[in-house]
């Protein structure tokens, strides 16, 4: 079992953020901005699913995960609140999520099925918030000259996904879901996540009048398909999760339990709810 401490950030966002707060580049702003639309409502699913996933478990197994389970959850609301707030201040450059009415219409299509469907489409997106991870953490010199609050939030987001990224992937080998579901939705949940990252991401640059600057292809090209980019980094680890023996612990973590030894002034511990 992981043992997951549950951490609250010691950052303020009550105070505004610059429109183009990622060092004054319009893509990796818009990019970011994307990924935080979607988190309030994936987290809350994610919540969802592993929470009913640890009550089918047997009385002795809730025994062994209570804690891991619980340190999840608890890790995935701080997560949500804090994103919320960083979002209520992207809105007010005039940007719209419409990711997550989207999601949430999709979300409700597993309402009511069986609950390994929505362990298995936790764990492929916890593959994918993993990996970025893995890319955040390795190319922290990207945020080099945002806000330190900005920084500390991406960073200690990036190194939580890092450090339970087994937990809704164990759950649902222990309620024995199948390999074939798991890259079913694995392959679902990619086409749904890089088309809705891409989508909102269009949608904050076309709001915020730069997506049609050459700049801003330049980023894109280079931070997602450049030789440091992160789709083109990401792609084998990526693959790995369709191998019939895969788990997520088989991918380093390193960079995540150094990020939080070393950030510790940055926040305090709480209890799990
Ligand atoms: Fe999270
Ligand atoms: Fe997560």
């Amino acid at each position: 079992m992981t043992e997951l401490l549950v951490r609250r950030l010691l950052i303020d966002l009550e105070q505004p953020v610059e429109r183009h707060w990622c060092n004054g580049d319009a893509f990796l702003s818009a990019w970011f901005n994307a990924l935080s639309m979607s988190f309030p409502v994936g987290e809350q699913f994610f919540i969802d699913s592993v929470r009913n996933g640890f009550k089918a478990l047997p009385a002795e197994q809730q025994d062994q995960r209570r804690d891991e389970v619980q340190g999840f959850i608890g890790q995935e609301a701080t997560h949500r609140r804090i994103h919320a707030l960083f979002n209520a201040q992207i809105q007010k450059h005039g940007l719209v999520n419409e990711w997550e009415p989207r999601a949430r219409e999709r979300l409700r299509l597993v309402e009511g099925t069986d609950l390994r469907h929505g362990l298995a489409i936790t764990a492929a997106n916890e593959h994918f918030t993993a990996l970025f991870a893995e890319w955040m953490l390795s190319h922290a010199r990207l945020l080099d000259g945002c806000e330190p609050r900005l920084q500390a939030l991406w960073l200690w987001h990036s190194a939580e996904e890092a450090e339970h990224k087994c937990t809704a992937f164990d759950l649902y080998q222990a309620l024995g879901g199948s390999h074939a579901w798991r890259v079913k939705w694995m392959r679902r949940v990619t086409w749904i996540f890089l088309s809705d990252t891409l989508r909102q991401t269009a949608n904050n640059l076309r709001r915020d009048g730069t997506l049609w600057r050459w700049s801003t292809w330049r980023s894109a090209v280079r931070h997602l398909l450049g030789r440091e980019g992160l789709l083109r980094l990401s792609y084998r680890p990526w693959r790995a999760y369709f191998r019939p023996d895969f788990h997520p612990a088989q991918q380093s973590s390193d960079l995540s339990a150094n990020w939080l030894r070393e950030n510790a002034r940055l926040f305090t511990p709480v209890s799990a709810p």
